[in-house]
C-alpha cells in the first residue's frame, strides 16, 4: 500500500509519523512545498495553483490514496482536487468543528487555524452545519506556521493565545493546522487543563482504512 501525504510545510512530516505507525507496512511518499510555505497567509486562487502543482510528484506515483494534511490546501482545494482527477481517492483534514460541540460543557470552544483556513468557504459552511449553537473563538496564529518551519515557536506565543481562549471560557481546543501537531504537548500544557485538545490524527486513520477496505 501506497500512502501519499501532502503539506505546504513540515506538518506532513507529523501526520505521516503517525500514519506509519498506524500502518508499518506501508509505503509513505510525503511531499511538501518548502518553496512557498506558508500558504495559510495567501488566497485562494494561489494555494490552489500551489496545491495542484505540488501534489504531481504524488499523482504520478500512483498512491492508494492522497492524504492532504493540511488543512489550509483541503479548505480550500479538496473540491476541486476530486473533481479534476476522480480516479484518484482523497482524504483532506479539516478543523474538526462537528464532533467538537459534544465535548464542550462551556459551549465555546476554540480553533487554532490558519487565516486562509478560517476564511475558507468550506470551514465556514461546516460552523454553520455543525457548530451554530456553540461560540466560536479563533484567536491569531497566523505567524505560527512559519515560526513552527524555523523552529522558532516558544512558550510565550502559545501561552498568550491559550490566555485569550481560557478568557473566553473554551473548554474545546481544535488543531486546525498541522503545523500544530507539532507543539501539540505544549499547546495542552499552556491549557493547563482548562480546555482539551482535538486533532484529527485517530479519525485520518480510520477513513484511511475506511477507503482502502483494510
Ligand atoms: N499545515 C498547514 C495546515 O494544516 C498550513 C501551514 C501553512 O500556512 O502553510 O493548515
Amino acid at each position: 500500500m501506497r500512502i501519499g501525504v501532502f503539506d505546504s510545510g513540515i506538518g506532513g512530516q507529523a501526520v505521516a509519523r503517525d500514519l506509519q505507525k498506524a500502518f508499518p507496512a506501508a509505503e509513505m511518499l510525503i511531499v511538501d512545498d518548502h518553496e512557498h510555505v506558508p500558504y495559510g497567509t495567501r488566497d485562494s486562487e494561489e494555494i490552489l495553483e500551489l496545491t495542484v502543482a505540488a501534489i504531481q510528484p504524488l499523482l504520478n506515483k500512483k498512491c492508494d490514496v492522497i492524504v492532504i494534511a493540511c488543512n489550509t490546501a483541503t479548505s480550500v482545494a479538496i473540491e476541486t482536487l476530486r473533481k479534476t482527477y476522480p480516479a484518484q481517492k482523497f482524504i483532506g483534514l479539516e478543523p474538526m468543528v462537528k464532533p467538537a460541540p459534544a465535548q464542550s460543557k462551556s459551549g465555546v470552544i476554540a480553533v487554532y487555524a490558519t487565516p486562509a483556513t478560517l476564511k475558507s468557504e468550506r470551514y465556514n459552511h461546516a460552523k454553520q452545519l455543525y457548530a451554530k449553537n456553540v461560540k466560536i473563538v479563533e484567536p491569531d496564529c497566523s505567524d505560527w506556521a512559519t515560526l513552527i518551519e524555523d523552529n522558532k515557536i516558544d512558550r510565550s506565543h502559545i501561552a498568550a493565545v491559550a490566555k485569550q481562549c481560557i478568557d473566553a471560557s473554551a473548554d474545546v481546543v481544535i488543531l486546525g493546522c498541522t503545523h500544530y501537531h507539532w507543539i501539540k504537548e505544549e499547546i495542552k500544557q499552556a491549557l493547563n487543563g482548562k480546555a482539551i485538545v482535538l486533532e484529527p490524527t485517530d479519525a485520518i486513520v480510520a477513513r484511511v482504512r475506511e477507503l482502502l477496505h483494510l
